[in-house]
């Protein structure tokens, strides 16, 4: 079956991110000039996506704006003949179908996507973070996992072997691989202890999953902090279903702390055409 929807959790409190994030969805922080979550879109459109729920939640109304028309700014342009910025903001209307549903509580990753459960349907479909950034010269990350779904018939999430002493900010698993880059889940843990962590392949947030996770996510506890990890009910999908991990080709950014969102900063800068010779004589300049 055709993966044609995808899920965006964007409900999270982006407490790393303060005080930028006290009034300002951390989704809407722009990396040059687009917000994180317009990257996050523009990956799932060119993957085939065609509808997107965005999971939100209080104070975040700003992500509804973004991506719906805005008659006055369009109108002032249109009046003053200002051709250009029309065509960068007119498409963000139309780039697909973009729903929104609420998280009422802060509950976990894995309570946000089982809000999606009447969205999705009995359909495969997308779950991309917004954290996490990729570039990803061939083919978009989450691309690359949808065509692993449609050759295995089953969940398949993204992979990268990291630094041992970077295992404890990830789920972690530990599988067999059963093709180049692609292994079959035997077990997964959430933040492991660096001691305990079973292998050094960390989730990466880019996923495709079967509907069953809905039913998974339904029989996972809230851990101490209330919260439901996402990761527990794929390691309880793993008892039902076959699950692959697969590590993608392209590099990924964290931009949920601030050296990784620099990073991703000066690399986008750097790769953009209009820009990229005047920002490399800068760089070179400050160093
Ligand atoms: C989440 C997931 C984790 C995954 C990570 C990827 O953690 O729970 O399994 O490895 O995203 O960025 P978070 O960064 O939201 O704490």
């Amino acid at each position: 079956m055709k993966v044609r929807k995808a899920i965006i959790p964007a409900a999270g409190l982006g407490t790393r991110f303060l005080p930028a994030t006290k009034a300002v969805p951390k989704e809407m922080i722009p990396l040059l000039d687009k917000p994180a979550i317009q990257y996050i879109v523009e990956e799932a459109v060119a993957s085939g996506i065609e509808e997107i729920l965005i999971i939100t939640g209080r104070g975040k109304e700003a992500i509804e704006n973004h991506f719906d028309i805005s008659y006055e700014l369009e109108d002032t342009l249109e009046k003053k003949e200002q051709k250009e910025l029309l065509q960068i903001i007119q498409p963000l209307s139309h780039m697909a179908n973009i729903y929104f549903v609420r998280q009422r509580m802060p509950k976990g990753l894995g309570h946000a996507v089982g809000c999606a459960k009447d969205f999705v349907g009995d359909e495969p479909f997308a779950v991309l973070l917004g954290d996490d950034l990729f570039h990803c010269s061939e083919k978009p990350c989450i691309k690359q996992l949808i065509e692993q779904y449609e050759k295995h018939e089953a969940s398949v999430f993204a992979l990268l072997n990291v630094a041992r002493e970077h295992v404890d900010k990830y789920g972690v698993i530990s599988g067999h691989k059963v093709d180049e880059g692609l292994y079959n889940i035997d077990d997964l843990v959430e933040k492991p202890s660096i001691a305990e962590a079973p292998s050094n392949l960390a989730v990466m947030g880019r996923y495709v999953f079967t509907p069953k996770i809905f039913e998974m996510i339904e029989m996972t506890p809230p851990e101490k902090g209330g919260e439901i990890q996402l990761t527990d009910a794929m390691k309880k999908l793993t008892a039902f279903e076959k699950m692959y991990g697969y590590i993608f080709n392209g590099k990924r950014y964290d931009t949920g702390y601030l050296l990784g969102y620099l990073e991703a900063v000066v690399d986008f800068a750097l790769r953009r055409e209009d820009i990229k010779d005047d920002f490399f004589a800068l760089l070179k300049e400050k160093l």
